[in-house]
């Protein structure tokens, strides 16, 4: 069984080094009018496909939109990583806040009537500021704040949804299927309610598995995809101030891995005490799982993964073969990141499979995703 180190903090000039060879190697966006097009990494072969494939249907409305070098962009999102995880230098990275920010920021959708999604970014504004499923994530915005005003064309929506895909990479994963062309709301007036984001826990595995279907389901997922987005989970930590819930998923929690499924069916999980016989300090956040020795965690909705029949093959499968995990997560987390964006992006084409979302299809096709 291979096993990842936890990733190191390089120096500065070598992990320069990194970033120049990780930048996109597409070449020049393909643009039409207000619209751009990059693949993380694919190649130049993809983008050359791309070029030769995709036929942009022109928006006026859109013909005037800013333009932005995404690797510029994608630089300046790495050198952030970057220099906050050098100063933080104890091996934990802002990289995962970053992919959940993005996360939250799409997983809003209902596919039903197309309302949340990352298109608007309402999440910066009151209601969805405010939260719970949001709590901690400011942070995040907060270090993203410096690169809107670096690049004022670039959106807030496309700059939140790219910088959880340039993470994804930063922590040595697969790179994420991105188009861009998302536009920013002025409030948050149309924000959806409340409750589009997953609880960990639902009282009961039964109940707490439905409820990720419920929940993914709306957005328009699988089970497939449902355990292999669940396997982020590889990545950063619970927060006590944050989701009231402590500790890592895994012993390398900057490192993009399948470590996440061989932990839920290897590691003995039990609940976290609430007492300690020996003294130590009483467990009294809410109720979660904790590893033989302490020191990781497992939500309830983690461990639903594996007490339900249909998520347990696919947990599975990931943890047997990285490859596939990672070919699934890139597809997953790259339609998670397009949803909502149809109906206000250059090149739409209304209708099903127009827009952004039906480019990006394609584009997954494209790179065998
Ligand atoms: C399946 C339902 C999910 C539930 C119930 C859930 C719940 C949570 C909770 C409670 C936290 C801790 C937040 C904190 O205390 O700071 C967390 C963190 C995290 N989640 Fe999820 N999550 C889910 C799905 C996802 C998905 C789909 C992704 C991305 C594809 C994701 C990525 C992350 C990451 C990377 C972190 C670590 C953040 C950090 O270290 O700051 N989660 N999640």
């Amino acid at each position: 069984m291979a096993f990842r180190a936890i990733r190191t903090i390089a120096p500065t000039a070598s992990r320069q080094l990194a970033v120049s060879t990780r930048t996109f190697a597409a070449g020049p966006a393909i643009k039409s009018a207000g619209s751009q097009y990059s693949s993380l990494t694919t190649g130049a072969l993809c983008a050359t496909v791309l070029a030769a494939s995709l036929t942009l249907t022109a928006d006026p409305a859109h013909a005037a939109a800013p333009k932005v070098d995404p690797a510029a962009v994608k630089a300046a999102i790495m050198a952030t990583i970057e220099a906050e995880d050098e100063r933080r230098g104890d091996g934990t990275s802002l990289a995962p806040t970053l992919v959940r920010l993005a996360w939250h920021a799409s997983g809003t959708y209902s596919k039903a009537d197309g309302s949340g999604g990352s298109n608007g970014c309402r999440m910066r504004f009151n209601p969805e500021a405010g939260w719970g499923a949001n709590a901690g994530l400011a942070t995040a915005r907060n270090f993203l704040d410096p690169l809107k005003a670096k690049f004022p064309g670039l959106s807030y929506a496309d700059l939140y949804t790219y910088a959880g895909a340039v993470a994804i990479e930063y922590v040595g994963g697969p790179a994420i299927p991105f188009a861009f062309g998302r536009t920013d709301a002025t409030d948050g007036t149309t924000s959806p309610p409340d409750g589009r984001l997953p609880n960990a826990d639902m009282g009961s595995p039964a109940a707490t598995a439905q409820h990720l279907r419920d929940i993914f389901y709306r957005m328009g997922f699988d089970d497939r995809e449902i355990v292999a987005l669940s396997g982020a989970h590889a990545l950063g930590r619970c927060h006590e101030d944050a989701s009231g819930y402590w500790g890592p998923w895994t012993r390398a929690e900057s490192t993009l891995s399948n470590e996440y499924f061989r932990l839920l069916k290897e590691e003995p999980w039990t609940p976290k005490a609430k007492k300690h016989e020996s003294g130590g300090c009483p467990w009294k956040g809410p109720a979660q799982y904790e590893s033989a020795d302490g020191s990781l965690m497992m939500l309830p909705s983690d461990l639903a993964l594996v007490q339900d029949p249909k998520f347990h093959e696919w947990v599975l499968k990931y943890k047997d073969d990285e490859e596939l995990f990672f070919k699934d997560f890139a597809a997953a987390f790259g339609k998670l990141l397009a949803l909502g964006v149809k109906e206000s992006t250059a090149g739409s084409t209304g209708g099903a499979g127009g827009g952004l979302g039906g480019l990006l299809a394609k584009l997954m096709g494209f790179m065998g995703l």
